[in-house]
């Protein structure tokens, strides 16, 4: 079964309080989600491969340690994904981007894509699939699938809120694939929204509430 990584820090709880709270604001929503992702992806990475190179300091040689040739891309569920892709790719400047384009249908809360575009060598790069809520699990396990079926074998999938129940269905279906989260809330209800939760993620991203 795949891990589950919950990233409880005090930095990424406040934040994520002040994201939760329905007066806050897309202006404040949007930069706290990003600062989130920043935060997120020290665990995210952490264990990149490294290799010593030698350099020279203005004072002697010596053996620095750098991160190894390893390709990454960072991949968001549009829409609410993209809120996320800044603060990553803060952090990994030559990371590629690729875009899978997924609404739920408001009756039956399924997955419909409807747009998929992924770096041309993406099988070869560790890819980190992002979106804000896991709630039914049915599009990150879509979205997982799909990367899979463009040959990557090195995912992992960072979110800001999971429900119980959508952790559950991308572990049954992806346990190959590490989940990262900062939060796992208590349940879906009838609408398959996550309670608490913090609502309508790309609403609250793009104002279109
Ligand atoms: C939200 C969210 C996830 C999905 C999670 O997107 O950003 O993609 O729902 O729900 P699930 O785990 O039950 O599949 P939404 O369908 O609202 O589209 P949007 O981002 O374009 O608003
Ligand atoms: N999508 C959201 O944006 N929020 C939820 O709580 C569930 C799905």
């Amino acid at each position: 079964m795949s891990e589950l990584h919950v990233i409880d820090h005090p930095l990424i709880t406040h934040k994520l309080s002040i994201m939760r709270n329905k007066k806050t604001g897309s202006k404040d929503f949007r930069e706290l989600l990003n600062e989130i992702a920043m935060l997120m992806g020290y665990e995210v990475f952490r264990d990149l491969p490294m290799e010593e190179i030698t350099i020279e300091t203005p004072i002697c040689k010596t053996k620095a340690k750098v991160i190894a040739g390893r390709k990454l891309a960072i991949v968001p569920i549009l829409r609410a994904g993209l809120g996320m892709v800044d603060g990553l790719q803060s952090l990994v400047p030559v990371a590629k981007v690729g875009h899978i384009g997924m609404y739920r249908d408001p009756e039956t809360h399924k997955p419909v894509e409807y747009y998929c575009k992924l770096p041309a060598d993406v099988q070869d790069r560790l890819v980190v699939l992002v979106d804000p809520m896991l709630a039914t699990g049915g599009s990150a396990a879509d979205a997982l699938t799909k990367l899979k079926e463009h040959g990557c074998r090195n995912i992992r999938f960072m979110c800001l809120v999971a429900a119980p129940e959508g952790v559950k269905v991308v572990q049954e279906q992806h346990p190959d694939v590490e989940i990262f989260c900062a939060a796992l809330d208590d349940h879906l209800n009838e609408n398959a929204y996550i309670v608490p939760g913090l609502g309508d993620a790309g609403d609250r991203i793009f104002g279109t509430l």
